[in-house]
């Protein structure tokens, strides 16, 4: 049995005394039950027929053409959500508004990091997109092609994203904060015939060059035709003419007007490159029925939307899949009025975040675990300054969010009342899978606890029992979900491997993710079992690091672990075997190689630590020992080095590491 205190009354808390002094669980408050948007019957409705209850949820959606069949799995593991039907998902999350007598809401209150601002209604959003889907047609863009965006948290940004979602151009936003190489291998690997970009962005008050990486990007891509920019900082930027536009010029000359086509729900709507086991970032593809029905169902559920009524803020980057489903098509579609902030937390000072919630009432605030915790760091005493009554629900994403982080985020942001929705989903998933449904679950800290109403997930070992409370296994998804990837870009091989080929026999999907159920049969998510790091909530490959490093002269050869951090989750620590010949400046070398890993990646990908080795430990058939080497840069004792070719490896290493 658990213990269960009630919303807002944690002095009337039970407590289980035999783990800690905190509540078990935390259930939502009556007020809270009486309003919420979700309640148990949706599970039973999911349950006795699932394929009815999802046909229900698409038909939130305009759709030009009715579908005639919910899934065809026939052809698996690539699903066709939805068959049959057409729809223009721009049409969705922006004309629909203003036909329905919502054109004057507003959809977007920009705020910009050197405090200029913008309210976007969904009227201006619809002559905005209108706008850039025609300035694209005239530059020669057809229904298929795919455009690269390259651009920091601007309204121009999710315009752009929307008007391809107008025109069927398949888009591929960029992450800003990637470097020019990794842009340009994403370029390629699209075949992408436009990108959208700033001038440059603002970072902690200053202005930073973007285009510049976009030029080096470009320099000999084949496939470009155009680079579009948009003025944000107006620094002085490098010109092609003929290639290079400005989006004042362009798409600020084109017509408001333009009539939304349908497209088959199948439709590709976008890629996004997401690490992997190996160094090569993978496409991942998305299309629009089954995706748009997810995003918009989870946004209404989880987050307990309120049309109309909340004012929401994810303060994800639309770099990120957070951002392509909870800034723009999950809440669009839902008419969401929404916060979208271009800056860090700390700009001009730590209490940006809560000067925007102030000022806009933000009432579902959606963030990941790691700003948590460097707001923890930062102390109550700031938020505590502020009037944060506005907020009534919190969310979380990205990584496990640690008790003590979720309980001071409940008591400090939520008021001690706020139920925080825990929310595990992938990239390849598209969309929110596992989550306490605010009003019903009895939210519980550090558990993502529930599969949703619709979705199917297992615990399973390695040869596919499903395990019981207790025991620590692999999280499957064991059936179809309309938001799923539908393949990754150009190898279809790599995705049925990837995904499919660990559970073969039973068809299930390999999430990548160990977990276990405790004894209420709340679903914990215990992290990573292969080798991709999570940092600050950032996906990012052991080899990708790995390859970055070796691509410096001097490096013959790394190992790159990712070791548990207080604050970001897991930190990059990197081993490397220098070349012959090549001496060891030291602070020098070391500088290098972090320079290194920025500029073939990103300084997201940047170790946090970077030993000198003698030697790697290795199996004898050859493989990196990463758990020991996580041991090492953890700074636990050594287990069993038998099976290691040299032992005397190790004495080196620490050796090295202790320095
Ligand atoms: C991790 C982000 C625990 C997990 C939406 C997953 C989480 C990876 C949670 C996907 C959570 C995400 N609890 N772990 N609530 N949410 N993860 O593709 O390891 O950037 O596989 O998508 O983040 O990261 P991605």
């Amino acid at each position: 049995m658990t213990e269960t205190v009630t919303g807002g009354d944690a002095a009337a808390a039970t407590t289980d005394t035999t783990e800690s002094e905190h509540p078990v669980s935390y259930a939502p408050s009556e007020e809270f039950v009486r309003q919420a948007n979700a309640g148990k019957e949706l599970y039973r409705a999911a349950e006795q027929d699932r394929l009815a209850f999802w046909a229900e949820q698409a038909n939130r959606l305009h759709w030009h053409t009715p579908f005639e069949k919910v899934l065809d799995w026939s052809d698996a593991p690539v699903a066709k959500w939805f068959v049959g039907g057409e729809l223009n998902v721009a049409y969705n999350c922006v004309d629909r508004h203003v036909h329905e007598g919502r054109g004057d809401q507003v959809a977007i209150h920009w705020e910009g990091e050197p405090g200029d601002s913008r309210d976007l209604t969904y009227s201006d959003l619809l002559a905005e997109v209108s706008r850039a889907a025609n300035a694209f047609t005239d530059l020669g863009l057809v229904a298929g092609d795919r455009v690269a965006i390259y651009m920091p948290m601007v309204p121009e940004a999710i315009v752009s994203m929307l008007a391809c979602a107008r025109l069927g151009l398949t888009h591929s936003v960029v992450f800003a904060g990637f470097s020019s190489s990794a842009l340009r291998s994403r370029i390629d690997d699209a075949q992408a015939k436009l990108v959208v970009t700033t001038d440059g962005q603002w970072r902690r008050g200053k202005a930073a060059p973007l285009k510049e990486s976009v030029d080096e990007a470009v320099d000999g891509a084949e496939s470009i035709e155009h680079v579009l920019v948009v003025r944000r900082t107006e620094i002085d930027t490098p010109w092609t003419e003929g290639r290079d536009l400005w989006w004042h010029e362009t798409v600020g000359q084109a017509s408001a007007e333009h009539e939304a086509q349908p497209f088959d729900s199948e439709h590709p709507l976008f890629i996004l490159y997401t690490s992997g086991t190996t160094g090569k970032p993978k496409g991942i593809i998305h299309t629009s029925g089954g995706y748009l029905t997810q995003t918009a169902y989870t946004h209404h559920y989880v987050f307990d939307h309120k049309q109309g009524q909340d004012v929401y803020w994810c303060t994800a980057d639309i770099g990120w899949v957070t951002g392509h489903s909870y800034i723009v098509y999950g809440p669009l579609a839902n008419g969401a009025t929404q916060v979208v902030y271009e800056g860090t937390p700390n700009s001009p000072d730590e209490h940006r975040h809560w000067n925007i919630v102030e000022k806009y009432g933000v009432t579902i605030y959606y963030t990941a675990p790691t700003l948590v915790r460097t707001f923890m760091k930062w102390g109550r005493e700031i938020p505590d300054a502020h009037d944060l009554s506005s907020i009534r629900l919190l969310g979380s994403v990205g990584e496990p969010i640690n008790p003590e982080a979720w309980r001071w985020f409940r008591d400090v942001v939520g008021g001690g009342t706020a139920p925080i929705v825990d929310t595990w989903w992938q990239t390849e998933t598209g969309a929110i899978m596992v989550s306490p449904l605010p009003g019903v679950t009895h939210t519980k800290p550090g558990s993502a606890q529930t599969p949703l109403p619709g979705i199917s997930a297992k615990i399973v070992d390695d040869d596919a029992k499903p395990l019981g409370p207790g025991g620590n296994g692999y999280l499957v998804l064991d059936e179809p979900w309309p938001s799923m990837l539908r393949g990754i870009w150009g190898d279809m091989e790599r995705y049925k491997d990837t995904y499919w080929s660990r559970y073969a026999t039973e068809g299930w999907y390999f999430a990548g993710d160990g977990a276990r159920f405790d004894d209420d049969g709340d679903l914990w998510v215990l992290g990573r079992v292969d080798d991709v790091m999570n940092v600050s909530g950032h996906r990012i490959s052991t080899s990708e690091v790995e390859s970055a490093l070796v691509s410096h002269h001097g490096v013959a050869e790394a190992a790159v672990v990712g070791a548990s951090d207080e604050t970001t989750g897991q930190g990059i620590v990197a081993f490397v075997i220098l070349r012959g010949g090549v001496e060891n400046t030291g602070d020098e070398l070391i500088a290098e190689l972090k320079a290194q890993v920025s500029k073939e990646i990103s300084p997201i990908a940047k170790p946090r630590q970077i030993t000198v080795v003698p030697e790697l430990p290795k199996t004898r058939s050859g493989k990196i020992m990463r758990r020991l080497l996580r041991d090492v840069a953890e700074g636990r004792d050594l287990g069993d080095t038998s099976t290691l070719v040299d032992p005397a490896v190790f004495d080196a290493i620490s050796q090295a590491n202790a320095k």
